[in-house]
């Protein structure tokens, strides 16, 4: 099968499309064909090692000290079963599924295995392939913050950074939840923000929020700009930040933010769960939730797509198609 496999930590040059071998489905597992998966931000950080400060080393350790351990990235996809493993039941062959791969990875191949009962879902059927495929990144590490920040309904939330991956899929969430909630966005994406239902939009080229007088039960940080140092004064009493993305200095301040004042600070890696995938499909199939999609590129240019993801500025999703929809579906 073709993969897109890398050697070592570098630009997008190190990508490289390759032939390997297709894999077999062990006992537990099931094997899926790709039909379309993502560049995220994660697939950059691991393929460049460019992380947040103090996390060099520890990512090494992840990922492989002197080389990637897993020589495929991808960290979601969807596609369609195409055997499953002798004690595997929980899915049949042809099922159409979405899945997350998370720290394992491997999902820049055209053949899949994964453990049935990980993070695998049925597709919900008023989603494209390319849809289904960005579901989860975002979605679950959206859920995973709200639910240790203990997100309650009628809560003011702010999301910094409310046009990416991570932004769009908790701003959706967060609305869901019944939080009335605030965008921060660059003067680009406002009109994207306000289409996702926020109740306020704060362009941050033009207004700080951390200087605006508001207060909010949740902050929601996937721009590093906003660690508790800048962003305690607008948090409420018993107020939440959401650190998604920060350096290591600022995530170690937690647990002295939280002996000291009626404030938390939460930080660390998200987990995603098959019950959150199921979650975020029963949302789609509501019509609750959508992942937004940006550019779409074909598997053969991935370092095009991961040159654009680098950049910092997609919105949403960038989505790697294998073959053209109407095809697939034919
Ligand atoms: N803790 C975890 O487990 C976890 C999980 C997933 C992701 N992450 C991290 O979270 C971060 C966000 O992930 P993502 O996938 O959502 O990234 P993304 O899709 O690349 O989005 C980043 C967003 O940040 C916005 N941004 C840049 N500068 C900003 C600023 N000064 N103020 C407000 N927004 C700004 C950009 O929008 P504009 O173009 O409008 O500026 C962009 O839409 C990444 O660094 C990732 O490594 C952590």
């Amino acid at each position: 099968m073709k993969a897109v496999v890398y050697e070592r930590y570098g630009p997008p040059e190190v990508l490289q499309l390759q032939e390997v071998e297709k894999p077999t489905p062990k006992n537990n597992e099931v094997l899926i064909k790709t039909h379309a998966t993502t560049v995220t931000s994660g697939d950059c950080r691991v393929r460049s090692l460019n992380v947040p400060v103090g996390f060099g080393f520890i990512s090494r350790l992840a990922f492989g000290l002197l080389r990637p351990r897993h020589r495929i990235l991808g960290l979601e996809m969807a596609g369609e079963i195409e055997s499953i493993g002798n004690d595997a039941s929980q899915f049949k062959v042809g099922d159409q599924v979405f899945a997350l791969s998370d720290t394992a990875m491997g999902c820049y191949a055209e053949y899949k295995c994964m453990p049935e009962g990980g993070a695998v879902a049925l597709k919900p059927h008023n989603l494209t392939w390319d849809e289904a495929a960005a579901l989860s990144f975002g979605g679950t590490t959206a859920l995973s913050f709200f639910r240790r920040g203990k997100l309650r309904s009628g809560e003011k939330v702010l999301v910094n950074g409310a046009s990416g991956a991570v932004g769009t899929a908790a701003v959706q969430l967060a609305r869901h939840f019944g939080a009335d909630v605030t965008g921060v966005c660059s003067t680009a994406n406002v009109d994207l923000v306000r289409s996702l239902g926020v109740s306020h939009v704060i362009d941050y080229t033009k207004e700080d929020f951390t200087q605006n007088g508001e207060r909010y039960d949740l902050i929601v940080d996937t721009a590093g700009t906003a660690p508790y140092s800048r962003s305690k004064a607008s948090l409420k009493e018993g107020g939440r930040l959401l650190m998604v993305l920060g350096g290591l200095p600022d995530m170690l301040q937690a647990p002295w933010v939280s002996m000291t004042s009626s404030k938390k600070v939460i930080a660390g890696p998200a987990f995603g769960r098959a019950e959150d995938l199921r979650f975020l499909a029963e949302l789609a199939e509501a019509g609750e939730f959508k992942p937004v999609i940006d550019r779409h590129y074909p598997f053969e240019q991935i370092a095009e797509a991961h040159r654009y993801v680098d950049t910092g500025r997609k919105k949403g999703n960038v989505i790697i198609t294998f073959e053209p929809e109407e095809l697939i579906q034919a």
